[in-house]
């Protein structure tokens, strides 16, 4: 195990589609390797999710570890530590709802992106089996968010007005007072 080097925005990784993890992959030293790697990345790091290509692994292969209660994200509805090998998203409700966002990839910036609020996935669990979870809210924004790493996107891409991407301070300062008024 070992906590490994996030890239960042502007590494041609981040900007390539992922390939999907054979079904012979799964479960290999090599894999629970790189898992053990990702997790300890993301403690390390702090953030609620993690996706491969993130540590220059080009596969398709997602942590999401969303902590409850009262965060810096507002109020939560758990998720402890899950794998996502080869996920599908697919859109349930087209109606959509904005999130300041981040990323480990786009360190000291938020932005504001909308997304569809209520979607599906179907996905691989760390041991192969397939799997299908149904996310509401900021839970599908998060699970689109991380997902995106693997077809080359970033959150910035998203954003539809430029006036909404800030600096944490500033966003802490400007942005944050009107979303907690
Ligand atoms: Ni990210």
């Amino acid at each position: 195990m070992a906590i490994r080097r996030i890239l960042r925005m502007g590494h041609p990784l981040l900007r390539e589609v992922a390939r999907p993890l054979r079904s012979e992959e799964i479960g290999t030293p090599e894999m629970e390797r790189l898992i053990a790697d990702m997790v300890d990345t993301l403690h390390d790091y702090g953030g609620i999710g993690l996706a491969a290509p993130q540590i220059g692994e080009s596969v398709r292969l997602a942590l999401i570890e969303i902590p409850g209660g009262a965060t810096r994200y507002g109020d939560l509805v758990p998720m402890s530590l899950s794998v996502f090998i080869n996920p599908v998203i697919e859109v349930v409700d087209p109606a959509i709802a904005g999130y300041w966002e981040g990323c480990l990839s786009v360190p000291g910036l938020r932005g504001f992106v909308e997304r569809p609020q209520h979607v599906r996935i179907n996905y691989l669990s760390e041991s192969g089996e397939a799997k299908s979870l149904e996310l509401k809210g900021f839970a599908a924004t998060v699970f689109q968010h991380e997902f995106d790493h693997l077809d080359g996107k970033l959150y910035i891409d998203r954003i539809t007005d430029t006036r909404l991407l800030a600096f944490e301070q500033e966003y802490e300062r400007y942005a944050l007072p009107h979303l907690e008024a």
